[in-house]
């Protein structure tokens, strides 16, 4: 790390960066979420970034951020099992390129949540699925130049939950073994990937993207409240910290036998991607499922976001300190929120951001901080009008317009960054 010596206590090589998927930002003809989700029939290419992408690259200048995390779309880079689609790969090898000219680092997303469709009919809990995935990430790896920033997969349990507990997102399973078995092979997926990554780029940075959130009881004093409180933190938040530290994933649902598996990623990541938005409150309802109901409440005072979310700052420190006790360097990977009132969007970010300069001073090694995101874009199950970007966006003339947030977010930059 290489401090500023101006005083703040943000190092000079700190990534101020700003982070994106492609499939929110472009859609795709043969990805699984174009026809699971029917919002975007009218609006396939959703912003059309992949033709406008040089203008929003440009957004990114005006910025002043110096990292850019973005996604692949496997699903235009594999239209089909045995087709690569090299003018795909060209196109993000050309994002790079712009990256590179413009001083941004560029941090890549191999996997975001979508597949392509010959993919997901097999999914992730059929065995040969992870061949298939890291024949892509070996061909990626191999192809793309002068990346050195990799993320495998973005939030692989939000993936699990939603594609194999609640059914919500592809392949819409619900059910316990299933989930186990594929949440296993994603992360033999994410080992595996590690080591072809490093084999090809030695001194790569490699992780996931995790999403924590902090969880507290819904009433301190009642025990069952705080007991599902704690499963919920450590399912959620620390089994996977725990799976780098030993690999060894062990995952306890209330009420039911604990189950541990060998998972080979112990010690497999470069630094730690943390994806943070709110804290939940848990109570204890023998009327849901497994017991468990869970609320945002506006508890502190900060309100809640447009997906309903608490505002929160003090959490990202709680997830930070949880996370540091990997010993790697982390990087915040996501951090961000769905309003269109820019008072309240400047306001988010700057008690997010005093969270990461006070964690620095703690001594909590923090590399980046990405806020999520560019231009507003297609939010999974909530569709186009969540508002998250810095610059919105008119679905309909395509147009994009600056708000307040975009000007804050750079002068936050420039006054405490020294690159
Ligand atoms: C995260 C996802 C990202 C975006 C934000 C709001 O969980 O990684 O794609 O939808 O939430």
């Amino acid at each position: 790390m290489v401090y500023s010596g101006s005083g703040n206590s943000f190092p000079s090589d700190f990534l101020w960066g700003i982070a994106t998927s492609a499939f929110q930002l472009e859609g795709a003809p043969n990805a699984d979420w174009t026809s699971w989700d029917r919002t975007l029939t009218d609006k396939p290419r959703v912003t059309n970034h992949y033709e406008l992408y040089r203008e929003d690259l440009r957004l990114l200048k005006n910025l002043g951020v110096n990292s850019y995390r973005f996604s692949l779309e496997w699903s235009r880079i594999q239209p089909g099992e045995d087709i690569w689609d090299y003018e795909a790969i060209a196109h993000y090898q050309e994002i790079i390129d712009i990256l590179i000219e413009n001083n941004i680092e560029p941090m890549v997303t191999l996997h975001h949540f979508t597949h392509p469709l010959w993919f997901i009919k097999k999914a992730w809990h059929n065995d040969g699925s992870s061949e298939k995935f890291l024949s892509y990430t070996e061909k990626m790896v191999s192809t793309l130049r002068n990346v050195k920033y990799w993320i495998t997969f973005n939030e692989p349990y939000v993936l699990i939950l939603g594609g194999y507990l609640e059914g919500c997102m592809p392949p819409g399973i619900r059910d316990v073994s299933l989930a186990v078995k594929a949440l296993k092979n994603i992360l033999i997926c994410h080992g595996r990937a590690y080591d072809i990554i490093h084999s090809h780029i030695p001194d790569a940075m490699v992780s996931v993207a995790h999403n924590m959130a902090s969880f507290v009881p819904w009433k301190r004093w009642n025990p069952a409240d705080r007991f599902l409180s704690r499963v919920a933190g450590y399912i959620y938040n620390r089994s996977l910290l725990d799976a780098f530290r030993t690999g060894i994933l062990r995952l306890q649902f209330p009420l039911r036998k604990a189950m541990e598996t060998h998972v080979p990623i112990k010690d497999k990541i470069d630094f730690f991607g943390v994806n943070y938005y709110t804290r939940m409150h848990l109570r204890f309802n023998p009327f849901k499922k497994m017991g468990v109901e869970l609320r945002h409440r506006d508890i502190g005072g900060y309100g809640l976001t447009d997906m309903g979310w608490e505002i929160h700052p003090q959490g990202l420190e709680r997830v930070l300190k949880r996370a540091s006790r990997l010993n790697v360097p982390l990087i915040i990977t996501e951090n961000g929120i769905a309003t269109r009132d820019v008072q309240k969007k400047i306001k988010f970010m700057k008690r997010h951001i005093d969270v990461v300069e006070r964690c620095l001073k703690q001594g909590i090694d923090i590399r980046g901080y990405f806020y999520w995101s560019l231009i507003d874009n297609y939010e999974w199950l909530e569709g186009l009008d969540r508002g998250f970007g810095l610059y919105r966006v008119n679905f309909d003339t395509l147009e994009r317009r600056p708000t307040n947030a975009a000007a804050y977010y750079s002068y936050l930059i420039k006054s405490r960054s020294s690159f």
